[in-house]
């Protein structure tokens, strides 16, 4: 994909063309460009291009109809809120210069650029490059280079975004697969005072950099992406960070603390992925007064409903003794044709449950199938959401309280 072609009048009317005809059949849009006098190859990268926009608004919104991508390039791009809050904490930081080590298309650089920091990109791959330029006109500059041996003296700090694919395009998981490689990036650790680094939220907990702080970061429940604050950027060892609409809540904490264990309540919370992976149930428990069920599972049971954005809270009817015929029995019993199923710590599977159950009727439950003492246990649960700090009944499957 040559980004300098679209960038020329003819390919700016061909993108143009492109942007109103993506989305429906690709060679009836091939046809309407060529027919339009496009040349084929230009039709090609203006649909291809187009086509990204249009799945770039996700984690772009509005800004994705003017950027530019690649397929990859896309694929590991920050998302523009998660940047931006990134980018926000560096300023906060006294960040005023960042040098970002395999920038992509840019996204990162971008929201930095955006927040007043004056950032140079430095990235491996020669089309990448030339789209992150591109997308960076006037805010920042980008080097074609490799990472590893780009002196980045002279800038307030670095961040990394290292990526996590095999040059045939498959996930790596294996931090030393990672490009810039794990080793280069526990090097900079070691000697630059400010480093933010960016890796897949399964990052394994034993080998961030000493005294770095972990940021999980959850978007609308999904867990996205954790940040490792290294030297002066680090303020505690962990970090939730939920956002949720467009609001953003964060619990910090140890990541070592242990909650307690205690009997089942009349709430059950379903802890925010950012908040289990960050190690910090503990920390959540507190915040509603509440207790596991069982010391493996990450189910916090309580007395209280507390308005909170880090988890879902559940209103308890039952807790079940797990058997398929009794929860059969029970759920027939109150006419529940419609089941959200939700489990920590059991081995069944919720679509063949689902089938097993064959239900009908007009009421919905939750179904939560976990563990407690170590006992496997059904719970039939109501989801309930916070309006005004006011506990009320939602729907299965509703998103619960705003963080
Ligand atoms: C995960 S992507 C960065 C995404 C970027 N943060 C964004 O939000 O758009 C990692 C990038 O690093 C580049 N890269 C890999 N190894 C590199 C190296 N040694 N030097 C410079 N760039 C490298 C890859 O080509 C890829 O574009």
């Amino acid at each position: 994909m040559n980004v300098a072609v679209l960038r020329t009048p003819a390919g700016e009317a061909a993108l143009s063309r492109a942007t109103s005809l993506a989305g429906g059949d690709p060679l009836a849009a091939a046809a309407a460009l060529r027919s339009a006098g496009v040349p084929p190859d230009l039709a090609s990268a203006a649909l291809t291009q187009a086509t990204l926009r249009r799945q770039a608004v996700v984690k772009f919104g509005v800004d994705a109809e003017h950027l530019f991508f690649t397929r990859a390039g896309l694929e590991q791009a920050t998302r523009s809120v998660v940047a931006e809050r990134r980018a926000a904490r560096l300023v906060a930081a006294g960040v005023r210069s960042l040098v970002d080590l395999g920038c992509g298309i840019g996204a990162d650089a971008l929201a930095a650029a955006r927040a007043g920091i004056r950032v140079v990109g430095v990235e491996l791959d020669e089309t990448t490059a030339a789209v992150a330029a591109a997308n960076g006109a006037g805010l920042f500059s980008v080097v074609q280079a490799d990472a590893t041996t780009f002196d980045v003296s002279g800038f307030d700090a670095v961040f990394c975004d290292p990526a996590r694919r095999s040059t045939g395009g498959r996930r790596v998981f294996d931090p030393a697969a990672y490009s810039p490689p794990w080793d280069f990036v526990e090097g900079l650790a070691a000697r630059v005072p400010r480093l933010a680094v960016k890796v897949a939220p399964g990052f394994d907990h034993a080998r961030v950099p000493p005294g770095a702080e972990t940021e999980l970061v959850s978007v609308d429940r999904d867990v996205v992406e954790a940040t490792l604050w290294c030297g002066e950027l680090a303020a505690v060892p962990r970090r939730a960070t939920v956002l949720r609409a467009g609001v953003a809540g964060e619990l910090t904490g140890s990541g070592t603390e242990a909650a307690p264990v205690g009997p089942v309540g009349e709430f059950l919370y379903d802890p925010d992925g950012a908040v289990v992976r960050a190690g910090l149930v503990a920390e959540f428990a507190t915040l509603v007064d509440g207790r596991l069920g069982d010391p493996t599972i990450a189910y916090v049971w309580s007395s209280a409903a507390v308005a909170t954005g880090f988890a879902r809270c559940f209103r308890v009817t039952d807790v079940l003794p797990f058997s398929l015929k009794r929860l059969r029995a029970e759920l027939r019993a109150r006419g529940v044709g419609t089941v959200e199923i939700l489990k920590r710590g059991s081995a069944l599977d919720p679509a063949q449950l689902r089938r097993d159950l064959r239900l009908s009727g007009p009421a919905s439950t939750s179904l939560l199938l976990t563990r407690v003492a170590g006992a496997q246990v059904a719970v039939l649960a109501t989801p309930i959401t916070f309006e005004g700090g006011q506990a009320s009944p939602g729907n299965p499957g509703d998103s619960g309280a705003d963080a």
